[in-house]
């Protein structure tokens, strides 16, 4: 597979405060209790495929440490990114997806939740994310390029997995995007 080096991209944004979001929403890792109402928010958040229940009980259980949910004021869950260390690579985090609730959409809660994970586990050796991304799906590249770019760490993609080679037709394209090395606590 090909693979493609992209310099970092150092200009300048407007980003959203970190410390903002964490006043409006509180973070915090995932219990088994919250398995079933991650699993109906990743229902409201398509094109995210939605695995069965027990995947996300999983998910909230066992990957507790490298996943990260973000609750309003009241307790209702406003946004759930799941992530795993790779086995075979434990410097790399990846992550498998990243679900924000319609309504809370635009205020950085994603960039924010993100960067909150990244941290946790810069403190577990982690020094590299992963994720795959569908060329379609705009706002999740966008997502991840500003987290590359907000943390001045360069990034390649590649394609990971194939409508037909891997999908059998019934899924979009899925490119690898690779970020880091990180290494410092971001803004
Ligand atoms: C993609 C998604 C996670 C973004 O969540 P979010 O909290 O709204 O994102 P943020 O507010 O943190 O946005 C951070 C940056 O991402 C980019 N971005 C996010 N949503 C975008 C959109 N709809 N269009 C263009 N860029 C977008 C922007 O660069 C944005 O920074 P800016 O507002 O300063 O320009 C959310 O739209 C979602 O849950 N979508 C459905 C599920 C999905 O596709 N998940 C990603 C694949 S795993």
């Amino acid at each position: 597979m090909n693979s493609e080096n992209i310099s970092p991209v150092l200009s300048d944004f407007q980003a959203p405060s970190r410390r903002e979001t964490e006043r409006l929403f509180r973070f915090r890792t995932p219990t088994d209790l919250d398995g079933q109402s991650v699993h109906r928010l990743i229902a409201r958040c398509p094109p995210l495929d939605v695995n069965s229940l027990y995947a996300n009980l999983l998910q909230c259980l066992h990957f507790s440490g490298t996943s990260i949910l973000a609750e309003t004021g009241d307790g209702q869950l406003a946004a759930f990114i799941s992530g795993y260390v790779i086995p075979e690579n434990p410097d790399t985090l990846f992550i498998w997806q990243v679900a924000v609730d319609p309504v809370h959409r635009g205020k950085g809660v994603a960039l924010s939740m993100l960067e909150a994970l990244l941290d946790r586990t810069l403190s577990m050796g982690v020094r590299y994310l992963e994720t795959t991304i569908s060329p379609e799906n705009g706002p999740s590249r966008k997502l991840f390029q500003k987290l590359f770019s907000r943390r001045k760490a360069p990034f390649s993609r590649r394609p990971l997995f194939g409508r037909e080679t891997h999908f059998g037709g019934g899924h979009d394209d899925e490119v690898l995007y690779r970020g880091g090395p990180f290494s410092a606590v971001g803004p």
